[in-house]
């Protein structure tokens, strides 16, 4: 049983907001079957599109991004960040980073300046490698990890855990809750500091999106053996990519319930249309 059904069995109390959060082996199995879907599709992406399914700005779609710029933004954020976690005093020591979705590594990497090693780990294998490919010559590592949890990864082994842009794109609520609480299992205490991104509000999609044609050509037409980058760059056929949030007072709570200090939280960085975010600054005490 992984931890997030481990949870769900012990707390009745928790809102059960998503349809995979049933107790047992039920949850399991669909929370499973979820992370296999999710890996499918960033596997996808991973080889048809990288920079743009990471950084979606408009008009840089099929392969138009430039590497310097992509790196040049992963440097500003983690820039931001660290400059946060200077006015906060954390980390108190800078050996091990963590970049949970690190993608092909853009701010793995960006970490490096930062911290003796950084480690980036990705659910798509098609990422990691190229992220260990671009990446070469910086101290830092890139590990495919796709289970619901980071059991690869002792207690209490980082100074540093960061995550960007790929909380919302968990599978389930559950499945989010789930990492929180590992990203605290895995962060050293009285010093390490976690830094996490998740939006707080998403729109509901509209009946042309929730119908998903296109997602479901893209699916349908690659299982039949069709080339994946023409269903991409002719066709217009794309891999999914979910969209989930949870409301901040919730994630709130939550972090409390872990008893987790929660020391700052920025909102209105990774906000585009209706889409409302939030970057918690979380620490763990001894
Ligand atoms: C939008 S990209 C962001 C990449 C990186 N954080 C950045 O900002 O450059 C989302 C990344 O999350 C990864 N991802 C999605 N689900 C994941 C999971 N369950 N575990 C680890 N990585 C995941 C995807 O493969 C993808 O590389």
């Amino acid at each position: 049983m992984g931890p997030a059904s481990r949870r769900n069995a012990a707390s009745g109390s928790r809102p059960q907001r998503d349809h995979f959060a049933r107790t047992g082996i039920d949850a399991d199995r669909a929370t499973a079957r979820a992370l296999r879907g999710a890996k499918q599709a960033w596997n996808d992406w991973g080889s048809i599109d990288p920079l743009w399914s990471i950084i979606t700005h408009p008009g840089l779609q099929h392969g138009r991004w430039t590497i310097g710029e992509f790196w040049r933004l992963g440097e500003d954020e983690i820039s931001h960040v660290m400059s946060t976690a200077g006015h906060l005093g954390l980390p108190a020591t800078r050996d091990e980073a963590l970049d949970f979705g690190c993608g092909v590594g853009r701010l793995t990497r960006a970490m490096t300046r930062y911290f003796s090693h950084s480690t980036g780990v990705d659910v798509a294998e098609s990422m990691i490698d190229q992220a260990a490919r671009l990446n070469q010559g910086y101290p830092c590592r890139f590990l495919v990890n796709d289970t619901d949890n980071l059991a690869q990864f002792k207690d209490s082994v980082f100074d540093f855990v960061y995550t960007a842009l790929v909380l919302q794109h968990l599978p389930t609520v559950d499945l989010i809750r789930t990492f929180i609480d590992e990203f605290l299992r895995v962060l050293k205490p009285d010093g390490g500091l976690l830094a996490f991104q998740l939006p707080t509000y998403v729109p509901p999609r509209s009946l042309r999106n929730r119908l998903r044609l296109r997602t479901r050509a893209f699916a349908a037409l690659s299982a039949l053996g069709l080339d994946k980058r023409v269903l991409y760059d002719r066709f217009k056929l794309v891999p999914v990519m979910q969209m989930n949030f949870i409301p901040k007072q919730e994630v709130l709570t939550y972090l409390g319930s872990l008893g987790a200090s929660i020391l700052e939280v920025q909102c209105g960085k990774f906000e585009f249309g209706e889409v409302a975010s939030a970057t918690y600054f979380v620490t763990k005490p001894g």
